[in-house]
């Protein structure tokens, strides 16, 4: 019977490194908050150096009896692993809510997706093909096998807690690598509980360490890992310039990586879309978790045909969603994660009002519910001269920018250095066929605006980073390829 934890059990303060919960090495903590309200939920370890070191002395000690598992073996270890967390729905998905703020609702949706990937790497694990080369020469066999790449170091985002971190440690464990992982400051407890639920199913100790630090402990404990040259891999989620730190700093141990970074994604609807199909899709991708998804729509443009009506329909259905703590069952906003992501929402649309942007729908702050809520927001009237469209607003933000033709929105849409996601819609085919080609993006959604899935490549490409995380092509970021040349056979 699959054990089920009350919320309070999931609840750990410490790092967990060689199957053992344990303080900082120096004793140090830091506060986690509800973001809803500012209550400190709890004190966490705040790491040093010394123990991103023992994590990755025990992720090294355990490689080895990993790696030599059958992948079948590994692959019941995950699915029992995926069981937990699915058991524990209710619980994990109310911590999410607790200290990261979304909607219960979504929290235990996070909780169903990032168990997806569990599962999903589960069965991948035992379908790590190589290849046997077609001869080239008589008496010579050539054979490409794929082998474990060795210890990751996982950095994980705040803005999806569970889901980011199974999406890395289950292909990682699936692969035969073992983990050292560091969560985002603001949310470190669903990382931890997800570790606690991966120790209940049999993952052995050393396989799975975490390590939590503050803002001010992360640079110097996480550069322990980046230098050390046993960690072959870092794979992250986060903004681009700590990407490119990364891809900097490790250059020296010349590490595999994997980077999801920032995104500014154009959503694009032509005169030709059906409206009520694009204002839905608009409305779930661009505030699910209250805009704060790298995915999310950060510049809608509307061909001039149908600007006014799409900003009339999307403006009323807008106003109409419901802001409130996620304790609320009706909350579709909850509080963004911190004040100064607050800070940066009002920057952004006082500078786009500067520049002749119009409130349609919210464009204010809430302080009567909490410090870190913002209404969602719809401004007409957008430009290029904006703040917010050349950097991820990573709020609750609609800026609707008109344009004549094809050309010119594709043209608009490229015109960033990131390409993670993008949309459009449009009902004419010949179109879809040519947009698709040439929005420069690593995820395109075409009539739809919910694309994530475990069972798809989600990455981007430009300064939005590389690799691929889900699908397929999502265990060969865990792998290197060894090439097995035998000769003198008969
Ligand atoms: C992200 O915001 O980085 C991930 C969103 C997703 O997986 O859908």
């Amino acid at each position: 019977m699959t054990r089920q934890f009350e919320l309070k059990e999931l609840i750990r303060s410490d790092n967990f490194i060689d199957g053992q919960w344990c303080a900082a090495a120096d004793g140090a903590r830091f506060a986690v908050s509800d973001p809803a309200t500012g209550t400190v939920i709890t004190q966490v370890a705040d790491s040093s150096p010394a123990d991103a070191r023992a994590a990755t002395d025990a992720a090294a000690r355990a490689a080895p009896a990993w790696r030599n598992l059958l992948p079948k073996e590994r692959a019941t270890i995950l699915h029992k692993w995926n069981a937990l967390i699915v058991a524990n729905q209710d619980a994990l998905g109310a911590l999410i809510s607790l200290e990261q703020g979304k909607p219960l609702a979504e929290g235990r949706g996070e909780v169903a997706y990032g168990a997806s990937y569990v599962a999903w790497f589960a069965d991948e694990a035992t379908r790590i093909y190589g290849d046997i080369i077609p001869q080239q020469q008589r008496g010579k066999r050539m054979t490409a096998a794929k082998e474990p790449v060795g210890i990751v170091a996982a950095i994980t985002p705040w803005n999806f807690p569970l889901a980011m971190i199974a999406r890395k440690i289950a292909p990682a464990l699936a692969a035969g690598c073992t983990v050292v992982a560091k969560p985002a400051e603001d949310t470190p407890l669903t990382a931890s509980a997800l570790v606690l639920l991966a120790h209940e199913a049999g993952v052995p100790a050393g396989v799975l360490n975490l390590i939590t630090a503050s803002r001010d402990h992360a640079v110097a404990t996480v550069a322990d890992w980046l230098e050390d040259s046993r960690v072959r891999k870092i794979t992250f989620t986060g903004s681009t310039p700590v990407g490119k730190y990364l891809a900097r700093e490790s250059a020296g141990t010349l590490k595999k990586l994997s980077l999801e970074l920032g995104g500014n994604a154009p959503f694009i609807v032509f005169d030709d879309a059906d409206l009520d199909a694009a204002v839905t899709g608009l409305l779930a991708s661009k505030f699910r978790n209250g805009g704060q998804t790298c995915v999310c729509p950060n510049r809608v443009y509307v061909q001039a045909g149908v600007y006014d009506k799409f900003a009339d329909m999307l403006s009323r259905r807008v106003a109409e969603l419901k802001v409130a703590p996620a304790t609320d069952p009706d909350a579709q906003i909850g509080p963004m994660i911190n004040i100064r992501a607050l800070d940066k929402i009002a920057r952004h649309v006082d500078d786009a009002l500067a520049h002749g942007a119009r409130v349609l729908a919210g464009g204010k702050r809430l302080p009567e519910l909490g410090p870190n809520y913002y209404a969602p927001t719809v401004l007409a009237d957008a430009n290029h001269e904006m703040l917010l469209c050349g950097e991820e607003t990573f709020g609750p933000v609609v800026p609707l920018f008109r344009f004549d033709d094809e050309p010119e929105a594709i043209e608009a849409a490229n015109n960033t250095p990131f390409g993670l996601a993008s949309y459009f819609y449009s009902q004419d085919l010949r179109r879809i066929d040519r947009v698709s080609r040439a929005l420069e993006a690593g995820i395109v959604g075409i009539n739809e605006g919910a694309l994530s899935s475990e069972a798809a490549p989600f990455g981007g490409v430009k300064e939005s980073g590389y690799g691929r995380e889900g699908s397929k092509y999502g265990l060969d970021d865990y792998l290197s390829i060894k090439y097995l040349c035998q000769g003198n056979l008969a």
